[in-house]
């Protein structure tokens, strides 16, 4: 630390300076994330109400109404607009909290999660001390439901099943794993931390999709991020349970907070009420209509990066994508020489072990592709060139 103050421009300056090889979520060059920039409102509000503490319930009431308004409609949203929740750090969190929920619940310690779960569900149960048991996907990239049910044994309590895979965007089938939930007894959480901002609109677009929300009776829970396709500032993650009763076992009464006795369902206690205003402030800015906008120009940024992806010999899409996730792959070159050849021209590019993933959010526009196509052409011509 300074022994003295600084003035504010220097302070700024300094900071700047090291920030100055930073991406940034604005630019286009950053292809492969699942996050978006947030607008100038959404900034102004997060900024404005920048010293909102929700861990403290009762001292912000109109934060508390607020996130309760949020859940209600991202319930509805999810076809449950009853649904109990929190606006949370993340989907690292929102995953962690329903399989805390559900182990405090069932008392026991297996989970059954597709080899596509993301890895935070890893991480939740290393910390919940749980054994995992990982499932392999079939062609389509879909947990395999005959393994899943011979995987299930005394010890398991919790299927997850991933609607829009951080991989490429795959959907299991939720529908198969509402009846093995239902069959066995099971909690069924579904980890949409980037597909719940995209999949119910594609439905309601007519995208032949299947239900994989609340709509299913044995869905238990579902993870789902604002601060991914919800267009929100980094923290906001969702969490959602069909009913408050299933946190009651992770319901933490706190009595000597500023504002009185509260009682916690997260596992932050100190939580962001500008994250929880910056989303409600999203949510009623853009609209239902606005959020369908936004998916359609992404699909149709999509489906332009197919078809130039269809003049290149190279390289292709490693399978149709369902949602605004492309998995660009070579059946002819290596990969990781492709991707480590993109990232010199400055592109920010996700590498999975067989492809490179684009994800095609708003900063991502048909120019941005054109520049990729360009870019990506001639670190092909080269490597062409030295074999
Ligand atoms: C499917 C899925 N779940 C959970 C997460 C974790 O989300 P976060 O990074 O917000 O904790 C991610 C992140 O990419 C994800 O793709």
């Amino acid at each position: 630390m300074n022994r003295t103050s600084l003035p504010k421009t220097e302070v700024l300056e300094l900071i700047q300076s090291v920030l100055k090889h930073d991406k940034s979520y604005k630019k286009g060059n950053v292809i492969s994330t699942m996050c978006t920039y947030p607008n100038t409102f959404v900034q102004e509000l997060f900024s404005k109400f920048i010293d909102r503490n929700i861990g403290d319930a009762n001292l912000f009431p109109g934060v508390v109404q607020l996130e309760q308004e949020v859940i209600a409609s991202l319930g509805e949203l999810l076809h449950n607009p009853d649904a109990y929740g929190n606006i949370v750090t993340g989907g690292t969190e929102a995953n962690f909290l329903a399989l805390w929920a559900y182990r405090e619940l069932s008392g026991k310690h297996t989970i059954i999660v597709p080899e596509t779960a993301h890895f935070s569900l890893y991480k939740s149960a290393n910390i919940l001390n749980l054994k995992v048991k990982t499932i392999h996907v079939d062609k389509n990239r879909q947990i395999d439901i005959a393994e899943t049910e011979k995987a299930i044994d005394d010890d398991t309590f919790c299927i997850v099943g991933i609607a829009g895979t951080t991989e490429l965007g795959v959907i299991d089938p939720i529908a198969e794993l509402s009846k093995l939930c239902l069959k066995y007894k099971l909690y069924l959480h579904i980890d949409a931390a980037f597909g719940g901002f995209v999949i119910p609109f594609m439905k309601d677009m007519g995208h032949d999709i299947s239900d994989f929300d609340f709509a299913l009776p044995g869905v238990t829970s579902i993870t789902i991020d604002p601060h991914k396709m919800g267009m929100c500032p980094i923290p906001a993650g969702g969490i959602l349970f069909r009913n408050k009763e299933l946190t009651k076992k992770i319901e933490w009464s706190v009595s000597y907070l500023s504002g009185g006795h509260t009682a916690q369902t997260t596992f932050v206690s100190s939580r962001s009420g500008a994250s929880v205003i910056a989303v409600w402030g999203m949510l009623n800015y853009l609209g239902y209509e606005g959020y369908n906008d936004i998916i359609k120009q992404c699909l149709h940024v999509r489906d332009y990066l197919l078809s130039e992806l269809d003049t290149i010999d190279e390289i292709s899409p490693i399978e149709k994508p369902t949602i605004n996730i492309v998995g660009v792959t070579s059946t002819k070159y290596n990969i990781v020489e492709i991707a480590e050849a993109m990232r010199d021209k400055g592109w920010a590019i996700s590498l999975f072990t067989k492809h490179m993933r684009i994800v095609l959010r708003p900063s991502v526009t048909k120019k941005v592709i054109s520049a990729f196509i360009h870019d990506i052409k001639e670190v092909l011509s080269c490597i062409q060139a030295k074999i």
